[in-house]
C-alpha cells in the first residue's frame, strides 16, 4: 500500500493529491492513508500535507527501492521486480535463498548496507550504508555451464559502461573488476546452482562503491580499494547508475542467450581491459606464473603469452598486475 501511495503521489508531480481521491482509487479509508503517510515520512520522504488539498511529495530519498528506480527502468524484465532491504547480511546468500524456492528471473536483490557482504574466495566485501550499490540479480539462464563465465563478462561490461556515460573512466580488469585510478571501485560475484551440463539459477552479485568517503575504506583496504566518489570528488546518482546498469545488463544478455551474440560486450571488455598489453601475474590453485596479457578471446578467456613464449587462454583465477592494488614486483 505504502508504494502504491508513493506512486500516487509521485505521479502528480507537484500537484496534490486528496485523501478522498487516494482513499477511492487506493480503496482504503482515510485514516489509514494518514498512517501510511507517516511511515512514508519515516522511510525519508518529505511530505507536504495540506487540509482540503491533499498530500504531494516534495523530495525523495536517495534509496534504491523499485518506486526510486523505476521512471529510469527500460528493462523488459531485469529489475521489474526489486527487493529492497535497509540493512542484510548478504543480497547474494538472500537472492540464493529466494531463487531456491522459485523466485523468478531477473529478480534483483537491493540492499543499502550489507553486514557480511562477501567477495570471491571467501573474502569479504565493505558495503557500507547507503554509500554504494550492493545487490545480486537472479538469472535462470538456459544455457551450459560452460557460458557462466561469459554472463558475469556481461555484468563487468554493464557496469563499466554505466559508469563512463556518467562520465567517469574506469576500466575491466577481467574479468569481474572495475578499476578507477588503479584502485578497484566493483567487484562481481558469480554464484550458481546446476548440475554439469544445466545451469538452475545463477546469482550474479554486484557491488559497487559509489559514494563512500576516504573514511569509510577500512584501512585493511586503503591501498586496494576506492570508490567514484573519492576519486571523481563528485557524489553520483546512485538511482541512476543502478537503473542505467540493469537496461545495460538486459540488452547484452538478450544479445547472449537469445542470439549467441557476446559482441558489443567483448568490445566493451576490450576497449576498456587495464590488463591488454602488460606483464601480469597468474595465480592459480596456489601457483604463480608470469605472463603477457594479449587479448580476450571470443569466448570471453583470457589470452595470455607464457614466459616460454607460448599462447594460452585462461578461463579463470587470479591475475594481478603491476602496480595495481599495490602489487609491485
Ligand atoms: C569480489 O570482488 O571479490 C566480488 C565482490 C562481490 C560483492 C557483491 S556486493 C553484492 C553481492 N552480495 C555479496 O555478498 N557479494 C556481492
Amino acid at each position: 500500500m505504502k508504494e502504491k501511495i508513493i506512486e500516487l503521489l509521485k505521479g502528480s508531480g507537484d500537484n496534490f493529491v486528496s485523501g478522498q481521491k487516494i482513499s477511492e482509487i487506493l480503496g482504503v479509508s482515510r485514516a489509514a492513508i494518514w498512517k501510511h503517510i507517516k511511515v512514508i515520512k519515516e522511510d525519508g520522504y518529505e511530505v507536504e500535507a495540506i487540509s482540503r488539498k491533499g498530500y504531494r511529495i516534495i523530495s525523495s530519498p536517495d534509496i534504491l527501492t523499485f518506486e526510486e528506480i523505476k521512471n529510469y527502468l527500460d528493462t523488459e524484465y531485469i529489475g521489474r521486480n526489486i527487493i529492497y532491504y535497509d540493512s542484510i547480511g548478504s543480497t547474494n546468500s538472500k537472492a540464493k535463498e529466494l531463487a531456491e524456492i522459485g523466485k523468478g528471473h531477473g529478480t534483483v536483490i537491493v540492499s543499502e548496507e550489507q553486514t557480511l557482504g562477501r567477495g570471491r574466495l571467501g573474502r569479504n566485501f565493505l558495503s557500507p550504508k547507503y554509500k554504494g550499490i550492493w545487490m545480486s540479480i537472479i538469472l535462470r539462464p538456459n544455457i551450459l555451464t560452460e557460458n557462466i563465465s561469459k554472463i558475469t563478462l556481461i555484468g563487468a561490461a554493464a557496469v563499466q559502461k554505466a559508469i563512463m556515460k556518467m562520465g567517469v573512466k574506469t576500466s575491466i580488469k577481467w574479468p569481474n573488476d572495475i578499476i578507477l585510478n588503479s584502485k578497484k571501485v566493483c567487484g562481481i560475484l558469480t554464484e550458481m546452482s546446476g548440475e554439469i551440463d544445466h545451469v538452475n539459477y545463477l546469482v550474479m552479485g554486484i557491488g559497487i562503491n559509489v559514494n563512500l568517503d576516504k573514511e569509510d575504506i577500512t584501512s585493511d583496504l586503503k591501498d586496494v580499494a576506492t570508490s567514484i566518489k573519492i576519486e571523481s570528488g563528485k557524489t553520483m546518482d546512485r538511482k541512476l547508475l543502478l537503473a542505467s546498469i540493469l537496461n545495460i545488463f538486459e540488452e547484452l544478455y538478450i544479445d547472449f542467450v537469445e542470439s549467441n551474440n557476446i559482441k558489443e560486450t567483448l568490445d566493451i571488455c576490450r576497449k576498456n581491459s587495464i590488463l591488454i598489453g602488460k606483464e601480469i601475474r597468474l595465480i592459480n590453485r596456489g601457483k604463480v606464473t608470469t605472463a603477457k596479457a594479449i587479448d580476450i578471446s571470443d569466448k570471453g578467456e583470457l589470452v595470455v603469452e607464457n614466459s616460454s613464449g607460448n599462447i594460452e587462454h585462461i578461463v579463470s583465477g587470479e591475475v594481478s598486475i603491476r602496480g595495481l592494488y599495490g602489487y609491485i614486483d
